[in-house]
C-alpha cells in the first residue's frame, strides 16, 4: 500500500493547521510546512497533543527561492515517501483598495508568495511526487472575477496559480507523468487572513479540513479539477 506522508505549506495556523490536523487523524502522517520555528512548534504540540503522528517541520518562506531549494533538497533526504504536497500557505494582499490604489509593491509580494514561491516548491517537489505517484492539492479561489469581491493582487495571484495547476494537469497527462494535480476551493473561512471574520456563510478550521479530509480520501481521480468544497446552490 502506498505510503501516506502530506506536506502541508502554511500549517501552523489557520485552513494549513485544519488541513493538517483533519489529515492527521484520518491516518496521514503530516509534515509541517511553516516559516518560524516557535510557530511550528506550537502546531506541532498541538498536533501530537491529538495523536496525530507529525514526522517534523521543514521551513518554507514562500519569497525565498534558494530557501525553498534547500527545503525540497531536506524533503528529498528525510521524507522519500512523500506522495501528497498541499500547497496551503497564502497571503492576502491588500484587499481594502481598489486596483487603481493598489501597490505596485503589494501585487509583486502577492504574486511572489501565491504564485512564484509556490509554482517554486511545487516545481521542486515534481520528480519525488512522481516518483511516489502523488498528488499536488492547491487551495486557492476561483479565477472568475466576482463583482462583490475583486481585491486585485489577491485574484491575480490565485488566477495565476489556478492556471498552473491546468497546465501541469493537462502535461502530466500528456507525458504520462503519475502525478494528479487539483485546486480546492475552501470558501469564507474564519481565519487570520480575513480578520477573522465570521458571517453568515463562513466556517471555521476544523469543518474545513474535515470536508477537505474527505475529498483526499474519496478514492476518485480529480486530475485537473477545480472543487468547490462548499458548491454554491441556486435556487432557480
Ligand atoms: N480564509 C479564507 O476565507 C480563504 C478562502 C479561500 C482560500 N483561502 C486560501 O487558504 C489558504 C490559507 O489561508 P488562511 O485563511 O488559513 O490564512 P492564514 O490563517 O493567514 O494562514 C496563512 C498561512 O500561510 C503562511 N504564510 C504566509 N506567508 C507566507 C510565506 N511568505 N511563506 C510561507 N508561508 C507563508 C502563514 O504563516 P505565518 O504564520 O508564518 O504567517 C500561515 O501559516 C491561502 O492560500 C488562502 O488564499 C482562504
Amino acid at each position: 500500500m502506498k505510503e501516506k506522508t502530506v506536506l502541508v505549506t502554511g500549517a501552523n495556523k489557520g485552513i494549513g493547521f485544519g488541513i493538517a490536523k483533519h489529515l492527521g487523524l484520518s491516518g496521514w502522517k503530516v509534515i509541517v510546512g511553516a516559516r518560524d520555528k516557535q510557530r511550528a512548534e506550537k502546531a506541532i504540540d498541538e498536533l501530537k497533543t491529538v495523536g496525530i503522528d507529525v514526522l517534523g517541520w521543514v521551513n518554507i518562506e514562500l519569497k525565498d527561492l534558494n530557501g525553498i531549494k534547500l527545503a525540497a533538497n531536506e524533503i528529498n533526504e528525510k521524507y522519500p515517501e512523500l506522495s501528497l504536497l498541499v500547497n496551503n500557505a497564502g497571503i492576502s494582499g491588500d484587499m481594502s483598495v481598489d486596483s487603481e490604489h493598489t501597490e505596485i509593491s503589494v501585487i509583486r509580494e502577492t504574486l511572489d508568495v501565491n504564485f512564484i514561491g509556490t509554482f517554486a516548491l511545487t516545481k521542486a517537489l515534481i520528480p519525488l511526487i512522481a516518483k511516489n505517484q502523488g498528488r499536488i492539492v492547491n487551495v486557492t479561489v476561483p479565477s472568475e472575477i466576482s463583482p462583490y469581491w475583486h481585491p486585485l493582487a489577491y485574484v491575480a495571484s490565485k488566477a495565476a496559480q489556478n492556471a498552473m495547476m491546468g497546465v501541469m494537469a493537462i502535461e502530466f497527462q500528456q507525458a504520462g507523468t503519475p502525478v494528479e494535480i487539483f485546486s480546492v476551493h475552501p470558501g469564507p473561512t474564519t481565519t487570520d487572513l480575513n480578520g477573522n471574520m465570521a458571517l453568515d456563510g463562513f466556517h471555521d478550521i476544523e469543518t474545513v479540513g474535515q470536508k477537505f479530509t474527505e475529498l483526499i480520501n474519496d478514492g476518485q481521480h480529480h486530475q485537473s479539477e477545480f472543487i468547490e468544497l462548499y458548491p454554491i446552490v441556486r435556487e432557480d
